[in-house]
């Protein structure tokens, strides 16, 4: 089999297993800490709240992305059609799947191409970080840039997966030189993803000193792609050994008070188990420019069109109803003074 179609028929596997099976974490986000301080006197009009926002530039109707997910197989390109005809509808961000599977081979360039969906969103390119050290520098990330025309890159971080697949990549030594020389190589934003474990603010720190734009978290307490490695397995001892890594990492909750807490100042995603415009709402108080949810949106799409549609008015509709009662009339009303962190 060409190593190609091993990387689609993988990813046709991961989409699979994440509709069907149970691969959340059993360790929460950590939403259910924050509680919103109810103000019973808004003074505020509820139709007159306004959740539009821009983020590097662009405008958008709500602070949300439907998070990097697919691509590089059928299923993956029919669920980007999708995905990408409610983005536009809404005009939410978006990110796509990782792209390696149309740098290698052309002609899965195609399940990626969701420009003719979606023209206006904002949209992020994604490949590997460790690609970096597989072969990869400026003109292939330039090529994935390109494919879709994004208006920023995702490099995704995510050394527990490589180490729990079977035919994972790494080598992870020495790629900070090679983010950083990337960022000066290209134009394009380089923004910094993990992929469910988090990122700490010690590391968001070095990244942002390396030239990355942002930093999108994707802590625990959502998607465990220890849990979907696990499902990947056939021989039961391997599945445990993988399980046991389900909890591992930093709940999304956790990374941005450590962003906070350390000054870490960039565009800021939180993503990793968020799962209602509450969520979101408690996102932005702790710091966050833009709220990322995968999962929930690929569900939803795999269910059809409108009931993603219903799902992203629900998520806005929470949002809205959480201003009104914190007395939050935009976007730059919600700070951390609206919310209480329980110990
Ligand atoms: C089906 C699926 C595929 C994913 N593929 C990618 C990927 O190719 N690149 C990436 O950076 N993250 C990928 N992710 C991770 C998400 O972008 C996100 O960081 C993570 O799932 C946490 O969000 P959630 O708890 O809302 O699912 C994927 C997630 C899902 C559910």
């Amino acid at each position: 089999m060409k190593k190609v179609s091993k990387i689609s028929k993988r990813k046709e596997e991961h989409l699979e297993i994440c509709l069907e099976k149970d691969i959340e974490s059993s360790i929460s986000a950590g939403f259910e800490r924050i509680d919103i301080i109810h103000q019973a006197l808004p003074d505020i009009d509820f139709t007159k709240i306004d959740i539009s926002t821009s983020f590097l530039g662009k405008y958008l109707n709500a602070p949300l992305l439907i998070s990097s997910m697919t691509g590089g197989s059928p299923k993956g390109e029919k669920l980007n059609a999708i995905l990408a005809e409610m983005a536009e509808h809404h005009q939410i961000g978006m990110g796509l799947g990782s792209q390696r599977a149309a740098i290698e081979d052309e002609s899965l360039s195609a399940t990626f191409k969701i420009r003719k969906y979606a023209p206006n969103i904002f949209l992020f390119a994604n490949l590997g970080a460790v690609q970096l050290n597989y072969g990869y520098g400026p003109n292939e990330i330039q090529r994935a840039i390109d494919m879709i025309e994004a208006d920023a890159l995702f490099l995704h971080l995510n050394p527990l997966q490589e180490a729990l697949q079977p035919e994972g990549n790494t080598n992870f030594s020495s790629l900070l030189p090679k983010i950083e020389a990337l960022c000066k190589q290209i134009e394009t934003p380089v923004f910094i993803k993990e992929v469910g474990c988090g990122i700490n603010a010690n590391l968001a720190k070095t990244l942002i000193d390396a030239g990355v734009a942002g930093i999108d978290c994707a802590g625990l307490g959502g998607t465990s792609w220890a849990l979907v490695e696990a499902e990947r397995q056939t021989d039961e001892d391997l599945k445990d050994f993988a399980k046991s890594f389900g909890n591992w990492g930093i709940p999304t909750v956790d990374c941005l008070l450590d962003y906070r807490k350390n000054k870490i100042e960039c565009p800021i995603i939180a993503s990793g188990g968020l799962r209602s415009g509450l969520d979101v709402f408690k996102s932005l108080a702790l710091g966050a420019n833009l709220a990322g949810m995968a999962l929930p949106f690929i569900k939803a799409a795999n269910a059809g069109s409108d009931a993603l549609h219903q799902l992203i008015e629900r998520i806005m509709l929470e949002l809205n109803i959480s201003m009104f009662n914190s007395a939050c009339q935009n976007l730059s009303d919600i700070s951390f003074s609206k919310i209480v962190v329980k110990e």
